[in-house]
């Protein structure tokens, strides 16, 4: 009885596996699929890596152009202009690309790239003066959430602004670069840029 209910099914079965491999049923429970047919984890972090290698690839042939260019003239517009066109045409998340530039007390427009800017922002107000103010990178994941963030462009939705530190350490402008994606700027957009805007000669 044991052998006829009992033995010879499980007999059966491994026999079956053996020879065509595992019945189409058993594959589910053998190798679950994932619920929603999205990539898993260990393979999202490997592309995650990639990303973030070729954005620094990226950088580092930005950076070498830049130091070449801007050695064929010491013009302040010039030089900044040239960052600007060189950044906004190689970095596909850069939406606005440019630079303000403190004059009389007021954050005025210089070189940039992308969509019409505001060409005076209100004083202490917004992500350029909160860069001038405390005198250290800005990154806004969010800029809806920023108090104060003046909108030039409502379609920019995260942001990041750099001081340029003049020769008294004192901040003279800022680099300032909007995305369209949220929270577009990360640690390597951060540290690479600022390594770009120490190419822009100190001013007074
Ligand atoms: N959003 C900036 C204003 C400049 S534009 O983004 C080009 C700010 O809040 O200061």
């Amino acid at each position: 009885m044991f052998t006829k209910t009992i033995l010879l099914p499980i007999m059966g079965l491994a026999l079956f596996c053996g020879l065509g491999g595992a019945p189409t049923f058993l594959v589910p429970i053998i190798n679950p699929p994932f619920a929603d047919n999205s990539p898993h984890l260990p393979t999202l972090l490997s592309m995650a890596m990639t990303e973030k290698k070729k954005l620094n690839a990226r950088y580092e042939r930005i950076y070498t152009q830049l130091e070449n260019l801007l050695q064929n003239t010491g013009n302040l517009i010039s030089r900044m202009a040239t960052v600007a066109a060189l950044l906004h045409h190689k970095m596909p998340h850069f939406f606005w690309t440019g630079f303000y530039l403190l004059d009389k007390g007021e954050l005025i427009v210089g070189p940039y790239q992308g969509p019409l800017a505001c060409q005076v922002l209100g004083k202490n107000s917004g992500v350029c003066w909160a860069g001038i103010l405390r005198h250290s990178t800005i990154v806004v994941p969010d800029v809806h959430e920023f108090p104060g963030h003046i909108s030039c462009d409502n379609r920019s939705n995260s942001e990041i602004v750099i001081p340029l530190l003049g020769k008294n350490d004192q901040p003279w402008a800022v680099l300032d670069v909007d995305s369209q994606k949220r929270d577009a700027f990360s640690e390597i957009d951060k540290q690479w840029l600022e390594k770009i805007v120490r190419l822009i000669p100190p001013q007074e």
